[in-house]
């Protein structure tokens, strides 16, 4: 697929047809993954794929199975979501955090070494590293939908990092930005309009 074919198709992907992946197609996606860009030139990074059904389980166990449509509401005021394509966006997003991992055909832990305080960096370039395993995991992204696979993925929320810790036994210096759910899309599921943004509005040719 052309690189830029690909930049169009990825987007995040929350239906998933029930269907397994294969080991060589997840040691190429992930191999892709640990090329990207990376602050120390260690790469010292490592993705945990989830396929055993018991531990998806139990991995999960910690993320609402759903949101009440007046939670929901409170959600978008609380956040102030005022734009109606953003506001489309999370109604989609919100019911499905659980089910999207949950059909996903593997889940996907990235884990970096993570030295500094994430939330209380002296600098921002304490967070090179947390920026580092971002560049990975839109190799990661990019990689699947290369190799005709779609993935969503979930900021933890409260307890759910410590909890998948205990859940998958890796060690304590090492720091999960995100789940990640890889799967085969389902198709004719109506995605979310990505804005529109005009390139020529974004660019600042020599000074803003
Ligand atoms: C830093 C970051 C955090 C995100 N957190 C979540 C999340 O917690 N749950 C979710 O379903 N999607 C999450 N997303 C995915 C966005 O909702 C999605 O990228 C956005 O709606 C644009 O849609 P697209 O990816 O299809 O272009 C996140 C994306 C990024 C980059």
């Amino acid at each position: 697929m052309d690189f830029y074919e690909v930049i169009e198709k990825r987007r995040t992907v929350r239906d998933f047809e029930a269907e397994e992946i294969a080991d060589a197609v997840i040691e190429r996606i992930i191999l892709a993954a640990l090329k990207a860009p990376t602050n120390d030139h260690m790469r010292d990074w490592h993705y945990i794929v989830v396929r055993d059904r018991e531990t998806v389980v139990k991995l999960l166990d910690a993320i609402p199975k759903g949101i009440s449509d007046e939670d929901m509401d409170k959600l978008i005021r609380d956040w102030n979501l005022d734009d109606s394509l953003q506001q489309e966006c999370y109604r989609k997003a919100v019911p499905k955090q659980y089910r999207m991992l949950f059909e996903a055909s593997a889940v996907i832990i990235p884990l970096l070494k993570q030295k500094t305080d994430i939330l209380h960096p002296d600098n921002i370039s304490h967070l090179n590293g947390f920026a580092s395993i971002w560049c990975s995991i839109e190799n990661l992204f990019l990689a699947a939908v290369a190799e005709g696979y779609g993935c969503n993925l979930r900021i933890p929320l409260g307890e759910e990092s410590e909890y998948a810790r205990e859940v998958l036994g890796y060690p304590d210096d090492y720091y999960m930005p995100c789940f990640i759910g890889i799967g085969k899309p389902k198709d004719n599921v109506p995605l979310p309009k990505q804005k529109d943004i005009n390139v020529k509005d974004r660019i600042h040719w020599d000074r803003f």
